[in-house]
This record gives C-alpha cells, sequence and structure tokens, in this order.
C-alpha cells in the first residue's frame, strides 16, 4: 500500500458487498482493508456465510464473526441485522480461542439480534426435503435456518438476544414459539418421519422441539454472551465521531438479496449496501464508499438461475478448470458451486441497486491458462436485446447470453501485486469489463492470501 502514498481520510467508511451469488472473495478483502478500518461490522445474514482467510498461509473459516478479527487492533461488531445463532456463535470463538485469538473482548453483539434457534433449522431443513418429496424445486439453503428466524423477526415474535437476560420473558416467548412451529413441522412438514443429524436430535422426540433443552442451553449459553452484549448502534456513531474508519461486511451476494435477486432461489435478507445503514444501526450519510466483490467468473451453490453456466464436471472444459484451479467449494456446506462465465449485466443490475463505487475483481489467477474467455455483454429474451439482466427468476431462466470472446493468457498472474506486472491479455480483460459495466476497478486479488492484492485506489483513501 505505502509504494502507493495512501493515506486514510479520517471517518471515512467502506462497504464491502458481493455483486454475484456469493464467495466472490468478500472475506478475503475484509481482512486486507482491516489494515486501515479500526471496526467491522457484520449487517445482515447468519452462520449461513462462510468467509475464508489466508494469511501467512493458514486458513480461518469464519461464518458469523466479522473478518477483522485476525488484526488485533480492529474491533468487531455483530449488527442488529444478523441472525443469530448463539451455539454457533461460541463454537467459532471457541475455534479462534484455539488458535490464539482474542475474541470476547473485541466483539460487541447487538442485543437487537434475532436468534436462531433449533427449531428454525428444523423448519429448514424439513421444507426443503418436503420438496424433495413433492418433486418440485428446492432452494438448496444451507440448512442453518436462516429464512425461518427472518421469518419470526418480521411477524414480530422472535426471541432476541436482550431476551437472553430475562429468563421468564424468554420462557414465555419459547413456548408461544414452540406451539406455533411444533403444529407445522409435525402437521404440514413430516418431521416426525424424519432423521435428524446430531446437532438437532437432542432437542426433537417425535418430530417436535422440546421446551426443556432449547431453554436451558440458552439459560447457559446466556451467562457466556452476556458480557459482548452492547448497543452497536451507539458504539459505531461513536466511534466514527472519533474518526475511525469503519467497514461493513456484507455477507452473501446481491443476486442473493431478497428483493433483488433471483427470487425466490434467495437468501432471506437484504444483501445490497443500503441494508449496511439499516442492520448497524447508522444513518445512510455514513456509508462513503461501496467496494464490489466480483469474481472475475461466476458461480452459484444452490439452485436457481445462472445465465452463464457452464458444464463444470466435465474434465478439459472451461467450466472444469474453473471448478478445480478455483477449488469452487462451499466453505459452509462443502457442496460443490456451479461454474460460468463473467456476466457483466448481472454486474451493471448489482451496480444499479449497490450504488457501486469501485470494483475488486478476485480470483483472476484462477483464468490463467486459458486460451479463450467468454464475457456476457447482454441477453436475448423472447427475441428481444437487453443490457442488464432482468429481475425475477423466471425470466433469467429464460434469458439466453450474448457474449464476446477474448483472448486468454499463458502466463501466470498468480501472487502479482503490481498491475503493470499482470500480462496484457489479462489487463486487456479487465479493462473489457471496466467498459462494459461502466464502474472503475479499484482492487485486483491475485491469490487468497491476504498479500496477494493490487491496489489501483484505495477506497479509504481521501
Ligand atoms: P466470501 O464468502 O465472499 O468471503 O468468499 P469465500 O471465502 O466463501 O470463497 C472465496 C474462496 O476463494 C476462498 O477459498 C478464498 O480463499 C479464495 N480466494 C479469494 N481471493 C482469491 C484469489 O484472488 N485467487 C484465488 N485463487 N483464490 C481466492
Ligand atoms: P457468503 O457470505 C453462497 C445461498 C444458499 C442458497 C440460498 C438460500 O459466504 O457469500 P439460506 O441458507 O441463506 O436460506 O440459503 O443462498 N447462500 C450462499 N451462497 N455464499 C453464501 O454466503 C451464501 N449464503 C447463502 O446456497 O442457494
Ligand atoms: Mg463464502
Amino acid at each position: 500500500m505505502s509504494e502507493n502514498n495512501f493515506k486514510a481520510q479520517p471517518g471515512r467508511n467502506v462497504v464491502v458487498v458481493g455483486t454475484q451469488w456469493g464467495d466472490e472473495g468478500k472475506g478475503k478483502l475484509v481482512d486486507w482493508l482491516t489494515e486501515t478500518a479500526k471496526g467491522v461490522v457484520r449487517f445482515q445474514g447468519g452462520h449461513n456465510a462462510g468467509h475464508t482467510l489466508v494469511i501467512n498461509g493458514v486458513k480461518t473459516a469464519l461464518h458469523l464473526i466479522p473478518s477483522g478479527i485476525m488484526r488485533p487492533e480492529v474491533k468487531c461488531y455483530i449488527g442488529n441485522g444478523v441472525v443469530l445463532s448463539v451455539t454457533k456463535l461460541l463454537e467459532e470463538i471457541e475455534g479462534l480461542e484455539k488458535a490464539g485469538v482474542e475474541v470476547r473482548s473485541r466483539l460487541r453483539i447487538s442485543e437487537a439480534c434475532p436468534l436462531i434457534l433449533p427449531f428454525h433449522a428444523a423448519i429448514d431443513i424439513a421444507r426443503e426435503a418436503a420438496k424433495t418429496r413433492a418433486g418440485t424445486e428446492k432452494i438448496g439453503t444451507t440448512g442453518r435456518g436462516i429464512g425461518p428466524a427472518y421469518e419470526d423477526k418480521i411477524a414480530r415474535r422472535a426471541l432476541r438476544v436482550q431476551d437472553l437476560k430475562h429468563p421468564e420473558r424468554f420462557a414465555t416467548k419459547l413456548r408461544e414459539l414452540l406451539e406455533l412451529h411444533n403444529h407445522a413441522l409435525t402437521t404440514y412438514l413430516g418431521s416426525a418421519d424424519m432423521q435428524w443429524d446430531a446437532a438437532l436430535s437432542p432437542f426433537i422426540v417425535d418430530g417436535k422441539i422440546q421446551f426443556e433443552p432449547v431453554f436451558e442451553q440458552a439459560m447457559a449459553q446466556a451467562e457466556q454472551i452476556k458480557p459482548m452484549m452492547a448497543d452497536v448502534s451507539r458504539e459505531l456513531n461513536e466511534a466514527h465521531k472519533a474518526g475511525a474508519n469503519l467497514l461493513f461486511e456484507g455477507a452473501q451476494g446481491t443476486l442473493l438479496d431478497v428483493d433483488h435477486g433471483t427470487y425466490p432461489f434467495v437468501t432471506s435478507s437484504n444483501c445490497v449496501a443500503g441494508n449496511a445503514a439499516a442492520g448497524a444501526g447508522v444513518g445512510p450519510g455514513l456509508l462513503h464508499y461501496v467496494l464490489g466483490i466480483t469474481k472475475a467468473y461466476c458461480t452459484r451453490v444452490g439452485g436457481g438461475p445462472f445465465p452463464t453456466e457452464l458444464e463444470w464436471e466435465k474434465e478439459g472444459t472451461p467450466g472444469y478448470h474453473m471448478a478445480t484451479v478455483g477449488a469452487e467449494r462451499g466453505t459452509t456446506t462443502g457442496r460443490s458451486r456451479r461454474c460460468g462465465w463473467f456476466d457483466a449485466a448481472l454486474l451493471k443490475r448489482s451496480a444499479q441497486v449497490n450504488g457501486l463505487s469501485g470494483l475488486c475483481i478476485t480470483k483472476l489467477d484462477v483464468l490463467d491458462g486459458l486460451t479463450e474467455l467468454k464475457l456476457c455483454v447482454g441477453y436475448e429474451l423472447d427475441g428481444e436485446s437487453i443490457d442488464l439482466l432482468p429481475m425475477g427468476a423466471d425470466e433469467i431462466a429464460r434469458c439466453v447470453p450474448v457474449y464476446e470472446t477474448l483472448p486468454g493468457w499463458t502466463e501466470t498472474s498468480v501472487g502479482a501485486t503490481r498491475y503493470a506486472d499482470l500480462p496484457a491479455n489479462a489487463q486487456a480483460y479487465l479493462r473489457r469489463i471496466e467498459e462494459v459495466t461502466g464502474v472503475p476497478i479499484h482492487v485486483v486479488s491475485t491469490s487468497p492470501d491476504r498479500d496477494h492484492t493490487i491496489l489501483v485506489q484505495h477506497p479509504y483513501a481521501a
């Protein structure tokens, strides 16, 4: 960074969002940017996220804890927009502590976060199983209970982090929730005939979630997380007033956004930049710069339309190259990620709904060795040409991509840290992405490692 004479503007904040279907490399970039940031906040999603950091060759996978945790001087916040499984949070904290990372004194959790409890995961899994039985297309959720937890929040009946401080209130609300959800589980979702994994089976008898084990576990966990409960909105606003640089860490990606994505094949939260304000408790005026993390090709895990999808299981194909060289396997569920060509029409939709200030292109190195590259610049839909991804899964599924073909490169870009060191054809590929999408590329990532990053213009620079 120093070679660019970079100086951070005090009080300037950056939002990091995924512009495709998630897994663009947000975690790596958040970790890299926290060399400058003093605080990192997650503002939506839950432990469906899987953000991978590689520091000096050592890999860390994070699901709930913000990707600033590997820098001891950085404070981490879980904002009110996140749905929180305390069980998973404590597991993640213990994993980091075993690796020598101090977490508890640096992590602040909003008391307003809705809780994810065992019945949310059971409903999520039972619904997907019911779809399989009915022969309808599954969403391909992570099975973590994300959707059902957001449903309880919007229905104004959720148990929240603050309820953990009030056992009687917690018990009353839990009983009401169990009555409702056990009815749905047994009557509509066939839960009594299902097999449950080791994490859920201690809570379920005859397809019904039991009050006692859920309540006892929650009360025992409450003691552990009480010291981390905080008024996150207040702390972020105070940090900002003191001149700190903050980072808002998005999870999932724009095409998984519940409003702007390929609905209904989406997650249950708003993943777009605008939600960083609502999900953290700051005003929109504090979101100064939006960095769109964008893979140099496309991937998607789970069901739903994907116009530029390639054959990715057949050896010798470009899709197989992306899947294997890019190690495209989910960080959270271990599922294979579907792979396809770069989609600039999709990116235009992302740029529009996020108000992107700049792009970070990741995994450029994965394309090394492909003889030619295709870039989707628009689609044909019902005989008409369009240049912007339509909204809605049905229309997207009918889109036929229109491609430009660009030459690939044989040289390696792995680990490059200067733009000028990239192969000429790689530079031409990046230039074409900028031209077609109209968004400038400010950062390029050339390996999983923190240090293998090319800085064109720093998001925190004045
Ligand atoms: P996130 O969910 O957006 O944080 O992304 P994930 O961590 O789920 O997936 C991105 C994967 O690509 C991780 O395994 C990263 O270590 C890896 N990665 C990130 N940037 C690069 C890059 O520039 N090159 C390569 N080869 N891998 C990268
Ligand atoms: P990160 O933050 C990729 C996908 C699931 C499924 C859909 C709905 O690592 O980019 P959910 O469990 O959220 O109800 O599943 O969303 N999905 C992700 N795909 N990366 C993620 O997170 C994802 N989080 C959810 O595969 O298609
Ligand atoms: Mg991921």
